[in-house]
Formats: structure tokens, sequence, C-alpha cells
């Protein structure tokens, strides 16, 4: 219940964006640009990999890219499947299965840039550090939990309710069970009580590097490797706490009887993840390939002037340019 509850507060923006749409059907455009790199989305929770919603997004971002291969990711191919699957499941074991889904599609193979919304942009994040082959070139994430989700959305004072679902879950998340099987506790990193999380939590403490002993340097040279990063914040995003979880923020850690108060947000910059530059974000960083971008709306409420520059500065490189980091816009700002 608790956790349902939790979990539903998740998915209520992306099942509210999955709009109607008569514009498309088929998964590939009729003719095929080639010499284009290719497009892979891994959508968000509640939704599916070819809802209305997603159809209607590749569509339009096809008409900017006429011919662009565009692959929608799924765990499952029917979409009540895949839809479940993005609430429960074991997120490694989906990732391993994903990363052999991209790896024989023949389009693919020179390697591809990547759109995640919501948990969709730390899961490619992981598809990045953990297999990258084929490899990703451009990586764009909208409203995603890339230092995780640290509680509810908050209670209305004197909300009593509120107040036990909220400490509920918070205790059950981390048990084994809630952590093999329900998708979004895999990267709920509650700040109060970080010790816990580091011992029970297998997905973003290891995204993350968070774990002294077992580092894993392959992630940090993967992740460093992207041309560009690009991480979309929505500036009224209720849904995600905290909403610079999608730049990397979090909040500070705190023990229990803090937990009333609003604790302190540490930026990207100010995180040991970046300071000792765990998985390669400094390096990236450093090298102006970074692109912190702040969207209006509410969870992935993605307005037009939200997407399509992003869309035209990102994605669809002829496969002959160099790759390398293009150049900054009004609208896109480095970090
Ligand atoms: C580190 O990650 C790479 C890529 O996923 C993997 O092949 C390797 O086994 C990992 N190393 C350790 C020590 O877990």
């Amino acid at each position: 219940m608790d956790l349902l509850a939790f979990i539903f507060s998740l998915s209520l923006g992306i099942i509210a964006h999955a709009v109607p749409s008569t514009l498309e059907s088929t998964r590939r455009a009729a003719t095929q640009n080639t010499s284009l790199t290719p497009l892979v989305i891994w959508h968000g929770l509640g939704d599916s990999h070819m809802s209305p919603g997603m159809l209607e997004f590749m569509s339009l971002v096809r008409n900017i890219h006429p011919g662009l291969f565009i692959h929608s990711i799924y765990v499952e191919e029917d979409l009540d499947n895949d839809q479940r699957a993005g609430w429960f499941g074991n997120v490694d074991e989906q990732l391993t299965g994903v990363a052999e889904q991209l790896a024989d599609v023949p389009e693919l193979q020179g390697g591809f840039d990547g759109i995640g919304f919501s948990q969709g942009g730390q899961f490619l994040r992981a598809y990045v550090e953990r297999h990258n082959n084929p490899p990703v070139h451009s990586l764009i994430t909208f409203g995603a939990q890339h230092m995780g989700v640290a509680d509810l959305p908050a209670c209305k004072p004197l909300d009593v309710m509120c107040q036990l679902a909220r400490n509920a879950a918070s205790t059950g998340v981390y048990t084994t069970w809630a952590q093999k099987n329900i998708i979004p506790a895999q990267y709920y990193r509650d700040t109060s009580q970080l010790p816990t999380y580091l011992s029970s939590n297998h997905f973003l403490t290891s995204i993350n590097n968070e774990v002294p002993d077992s580092r894993n340097h392959t992630y940090a040279q993967n992740f460093a490797s992207l041309s560009n990063l690009v991480l979309v914040l929505f500036s009224q995003d209720k849904t995600v706490v905290p909403k610079e979880s999608a730049w990397f923020g979090s909040y500070a850690p705190a023990d229990e009887s803090q937990v009333s108060s609003t604790p302190a947000l540490v930026p990207m910059k100010r995180q040991p993840l970046y300071s000792e530059d765990w998985i390669g974000l400094k390096q990236l960083d450093q090298a102006g390939r970074v692109k912190l971008v702040s969207c209006d709306g509410e969870h992935m409420q993605i307005a037009r002037n939200c997407w399509e520059p992003i869309v035209k500065q990102y994605l669809a490189k002829s496969k002959k340019d160099d790759g390398g980091s293009t150049r900054s816009s009004l609208l896109v700002q480095s970090s």
C-alpha cells in the first residue's frame, strides 16, 4: 500500500503525458536515412514502448529529422506487460535484456543517440556505463532521477495519514523483496538513512559508484566517452523529490530527527560523486559536454519549446561528422 502510493506518485505525470495520437502507428519511417545517427528512446514509469504518447513523440522527431531510425526500448513486447515491467521487476536483469536487444538491432550497430524519459533516463545511463555496445553518442535525459528519489511529495501540515504512508514507505523500501521486485525502490535514495541505502540497494549505488570498495572504473570510462550529456530538469516538478536529481542534485545527508524540516540541497558540483569523479561526470563536464537545461512545467510536461531545440541540436548528426560536442545555443546552456 505504502509502496504503491509511492509508485503511483511517480507515474502520474507520465500517464498524463501519454495523449492519444493518430499521427503514426508504425515503428519505422517509410524511407530511412541511414546516414543519420539513429535514436534509441527509453520510456518512463507508467508508460510503454509504443504508447500513443511515445508514438507521437517519435513522429514529431521524424518530422524534424526525416528518415531517422528510432528504436523504442521494451522490456516486454506486449504493451500492458511492458507498462507493468516499469513498476515491477529487477532493473539489473531488465538492463541485461535491453543490452541484448540493442545489440541485435542491425541499424544501431554503429552507435546511437539516447533519450531517456524519467526513470528511463537513469536506466539508459546505466546502459552506457555497464554495456555501451553499441555505444551511445549523445545522451539526453528528461526529468530523470540520477541521484534517486529521496521522498514522497511533501505532506500537508497535520496530515497524519500522509505522514504514516511516508514513514511506512521509508522502512519497507529497503527490504530484499522490494529491492528485487519494485523498480522505483531500486533508485530510492533516502538521505535520512544512507547507510541502509548503501548496504541494501543494488542498482543506484552501483551505477553511481557509491560503494567505496566496489567502484567500477569501466563505468566511468564508458560514461566519460559520451559526446554530449543533456540533463533536462522540470522547473515545477513536484513528482521527483528533489527535482534537482535530474541534474545530479540531492538532499544533503540528514538523520531521522531532521526529517520534518527540508534538508539542504547538494548541487551536482558539490557531490562527492562529482568532485571525486566516481563515474566520469566531472571529466565530461570539464570537457564542456554536460548541458544543464531547465524546462518550465511539471514532471514530464514536455512543451515543444523544451524538446524541439534539443532534438534539433543534438540528434541525427550525419555519421560522417566527427561526433564531437556541439556548440551551445541560447536555450541550451552549459553548466
Ligand atoms: C565492471 O563493469 C564491467 C562492465 O559492465 C564488467 O564487465 C565488469 O565485470 C565489472 N567489474 C567488476 C569488478 O565488477
